[in-house]
């Protein structure tokens, strides 16, 4: 084999951690029109190609739109777990063996969905995902953070009866102009909860939304955190302190964070030492699953074996498993990487 297939083989074959996954953004289009037939929702678009036409974004608020836009189309416990289990049938099948799901409850609440037929649909999926497809889980519950602080702690409030179910709480949708300190007391209940947390913070937003995300919020890892690398103190911080970063590589070019993969941070940021890992985020909607994401940066950096066990490892320790499973996953990962 040459080198080239060599390490697309060792892609296929590592065992694989995906840490920053919306479930929402797992809608694939013909799963998407399949459930706007069986629920009676009517759509924007006549069909399956002229949906996925749409999908040119130029920000993340024009990616947004139309993901809220989708969402419409869940509406019964029973669409929650065809989601969920969908798209852990798909990652088992790229050798994922362990994920972390945000899903975003105010985006179902605000249609009229209870939050318990969304947490139920989803948890009876990743409970299969677990026996049937060997895929263990967590389940990050997300604010959306355009909306204010009283609907974030009325969406707590929702989550109560759950708790152990969830793992932790996130904060996702429009970055700029919605800062972290705006959930600063709603983060702080959370984790009195016992809940961890994490957020997403400089994928559009400054660095100084990541420094809020670590002193205010309290995170125990950065979603995205790719424009930290503007900030030469916050890179030896990240670094220095093992703050994990879930970067999503083929999201990031989707919505114009980099005009195309050269120009991505990652590398920069592996080189300072920062516990960087790589992730799909929204994989109906941005080309592609783990593997495409892999295999993009692959293609852009042409990384050695070494440096994909890097990441790989960073996701085992950036994950919310117990050290059993680590220490399991982590053994896996060296034999697959030696071949
Ligand atoms: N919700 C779903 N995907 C997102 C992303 N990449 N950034 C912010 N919010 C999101
Ligand atoms: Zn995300």
């Amino acid at each position: 084999m040459n080198k080239k297939a060599e390490i697309e083989a060792l892609i296929q074959r590592l065992p694989k951690l995906e840490l920053h996954l919306h479930i929402e953004g797992t809608l694939e289009p013909e799963q998407l029109f399949a459930f706007a037939r069986r629920n009676q929702v009517a759509l924007a678009y006549p069909d399956v190609d002229s949906l996925r036409a749409a999908y040119d974004f130029n920000n993340l608020q024009s990616f947004l739109d139309l993901y809220y836009q989708g969402t419409a189309v869940l509406q019964t416990a029973q669409d929650f777990f065809d989601l969920t289990l969908a798209y852990l049938e798909r990652v088992a099948a790229q050798n994922v063996v362990h994920t972390e799901i945000f899903f975003d409850p105010q985006s179902h609440t605000a249609r009229g969905i209870a939050f318990g037929t969304v947490i139920d649909g989803i948890t009876r999926a990743l409970a299969e995902g677990e026996t049937r497809l060997g895929v263990s889980s967590r389940l990050i519950m997300c604010f959306l953070r355009h909306l204010d602080e009283k609907d974030a702690f009325a969406t707590l409030a929702q989550a109560e009866p759950y708790l152990d179910r969830i793992a932790a709480v996130g904060l996702d949708s429009s970055e700029v102009g919605h800062p972290p300190c705006k959930f600063e007391r709603v983060f702080a209940a959370a984790r009195e909860h016992g809940l961890l947390a994490v957020a997403h913070a400089g994928e559009e937003g400054p660095p100084e939304y990541i420094w809020e995300a670590l002193d205010r919020l309290k995170v125990s890892r950065i979603d995205h955190g790719v424009r930290c690398v503007e900030d030469a103190k916050l890179v030896a911080r990240l670094a220095e302190e093992g703050v994990p970063l879930t970067v999503c590589p083929l999201s990031n070019v989707r919505l114009k964070v980099f005009p195309d993969m050269r120009h991505h941070t990652l590398p920069r940021i592996l080189e300072a030492g920062i516990k960087a890992t790589v992730n799909s985020d929204d994989p109906a909607y941005f080309g592609g699953y783990m593997n495409e994401n892999f295999e993009a940066v692959q293609q852009a950096f042409g990384f050695d074996p070494e440096t994909w066990l890097t990441l790989s490892l960073n996701a085992v320790e950036a994950s919310f498993l117990e050290p059993e499973a680590k220490a399991r996953i982590t053994s896996a990962m060296r034999q697959a990487v030696a071949g």
